[in-house]
């Protein structure tokens, strides 16, 4: 969607190259890329880790990576060579021994763009970057890509803005939300904003409420300690929830431009009804799960995965009920759900559309589910409108939601990109409309902080829930205080 330049040959830098996500995600998006001719033939990966790694041992643990990713199914041996080809390792010290960065500077080309990837934790963000610009290795045509989470509130957003934002400018620096490289997410711009159709209801007047949902399956898996230290608010709402309230939200932006974009998205989380004080405790729910059954296998609580607090208050599960307070949204309230250890794998946004304002069928206005437009992130990505339609016979008038639906899948033939290889792409294209800007993250902090700070002032803990469930009580109350009900639960699939 966004304008995409021919690939120029770049040196993309990973620091954190040999870890998690390097392995999970940006080795086998950079392989589908090379596939499918999006890699200049000059573009070099170098791997920073403090691994002390060979270039065979790196290429031998990114060979299995790319062959273990679900995207790639067969690994073409023409290509996975040439991909491999394109790495290296350096053993970079950051805060430690300087040799590293000579080691960097020497391996780095200097007629070509770079980007420095850091896929670290955001404290180290700041001493990697001057690293690299006490060692000369930042240059105008040099990008930085940062992972989430940036900081855990907002003082510590802003202390790492402000290192990063030393050694690069603004338009250099590309914050990762990877909710944003989503088909479906996009493709949420191009519902709104290329058919005629849906912005004259798209308002107070004719939605009732949003619902936007990221349930998951899994647990914390091996990632406990940063589960205790951050929670779902930290992990999910303060990005990828927010962001996708931002895009539902938001008015026409004047193009598609970066600036353009952000500015539209800035204005709604600006416009977030703070949610503090007494406030949190009615519409806000958190929850953590404890052993149960999750699709027919037992799994453990919270508490009894290995690496974190036998005592921790982590929320595994939160709900809210957000206000827009601007002329299209007031009145509107926007649910956002998310949680770990669900019983399915489900995200979505719901807009609920209002009842007719007359209806002459009598009894048929509040039929289940009907009048609700469904924009399905994942498992089956997709768009599906259900609207109520006559049930055929000659009988007595009876009336029934049926779904108009568009799978992707069935749709087009090509296959929807993995959310980081549309994102690496345009890093490495330099256009960071589906990025993250300064203002933006800060904004969201801004919301997010007061509520972590009352649930932290609360005596209670986070309600319980079993694995496998839809989530805790509190949830259901949540949006039932008001008769309303999630969408699942009036929906039969
Ligand atoms: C990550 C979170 O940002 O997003 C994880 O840290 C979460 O906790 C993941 O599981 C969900 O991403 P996706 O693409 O699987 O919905």
């Amino acid at each position: 969607m966004s304008q995409q330049s021919a690939p120029r040959p770049t040196d993309l830098v990973v620091f954190g190259g040999t870890g998690d996500l390097s392995m999970r995600k940006l080795l086998p998006s950079l392989y589908l890329l090379d596939r499918d001719g999006h890699l200049d033939g000059e573009t070099r990966v170098v791997a920073v880790s403090r691994d002390g790694l060979s270039d065979a041992d790196l290429r031998d643990k990114a060979a299995a990576a790319v062959r273990g990713h679900h995207a790639v199914q067969v690994a073409e041996p023409d290509v996975l060579a040439r991909f491999l080809g394109r790495l290296s390792h350096v053993t970079v010290d950051v805060g430690g021994d300087p040799s590293g960065w000579s080691d960097l500077a020497d391996i780095l080309g200097s007629d070509r763009d770079r980007v420095f990837y850091l896929a670290v934790p955001p404290m180290i963000s700041g001493a990697i970057c001057r690293g690299l610009a006490d060692a000369g290795l930042v240059t105008p045509r040099s990008r930085v890509v940062m992972e989430k989470p940036l900081g855990r509130d907002l003082a510590s957003s802003q202390e790492v803005n402000d290192a990063v934002g030393a050694v690069f400018d603004e338009s250099q620096t590309y914050r990762i939300d990877h909710y944003l490289g989503k088909e479906t997410v996009q493709n949420l711009l191009v519902l709104r904003f290329a058919n005629v159709f849906l912005e004259p209801l798209w308002n107070s007047r004719w939605i009732d409420h949003v619902q936007i949902t990221a349930a998951e399956t899994v647990g914390v898996g091996g990632r406990r300690g940063y589960y205790d230290t951050s929670g779902a608010m930290r992990d999910m709402v303060q990005n990828h929830l927010l962001q996708l309230l931002c895009l539902t939200a938001m008015e026409p932006p004047a193009s598609y431009d970066r600036e353009a974009v952000r500015d539209e998205k800035l204005k709604v989380l600006q416009s977030l009804r703070p949610l503090t004080g007494e406030r949190v405790a009615e519409d806000a729910v958190r929850g953590q799960y404890v052993a149960g059954t999750v699709q027919g296998a037992e799994v453990p609580g919270y508490l009894d995965e290995p690496g974190g607090s036998a005592t921790s208050t982590a929320e595994t599960f939160v709900a809210l009920r957000a206000e827009i307070a601007n002329w299209r949204w007031a009145g509107v309230p926007f649910y956002l759900r998310t949680g770990k250890r669900l019983a399915h794998n489900r995200s979505e946004i719901v807009i609920r559309f209002r009842e007719v304002p007359h209806t002459i069928f009598p009894g048929t206005n509040t039929l289940p589910g009907a009048g609700s437009l469904v924009i399905r992130l994942q498992p089956d990505e997709g768009i599906h409108l259900t609207m109520l339609a006559k049930t055929p016979g000659a009988g007595a008038l009876r009336l029934r939601p049926v779904p108009l639906e568009l799978s992707f899948a069935n749709t087009f033939a090509t296959r929807s990109p993995e959310a980081y290889e549309r994102l690496l792409m345009d890093v490495l294209a330099g256009d960071s409309t589906l990025f993250m800007r300064r203002d933006e993250v800060e904004a969201a902090w801004r919301w997010v902080d007061p509520i972590i700070e009352a649930w932290n002032g609360q005596s209670t803990t986070p309600e319980t829930y079993p694995a496998g469930s839809a989530g805790p009580a509190g949830a259901h109350r949540l949006i039932g205080r008001t008769g309303r009900t999630w969408y699942e639960e009036e929906q039969p699939r």
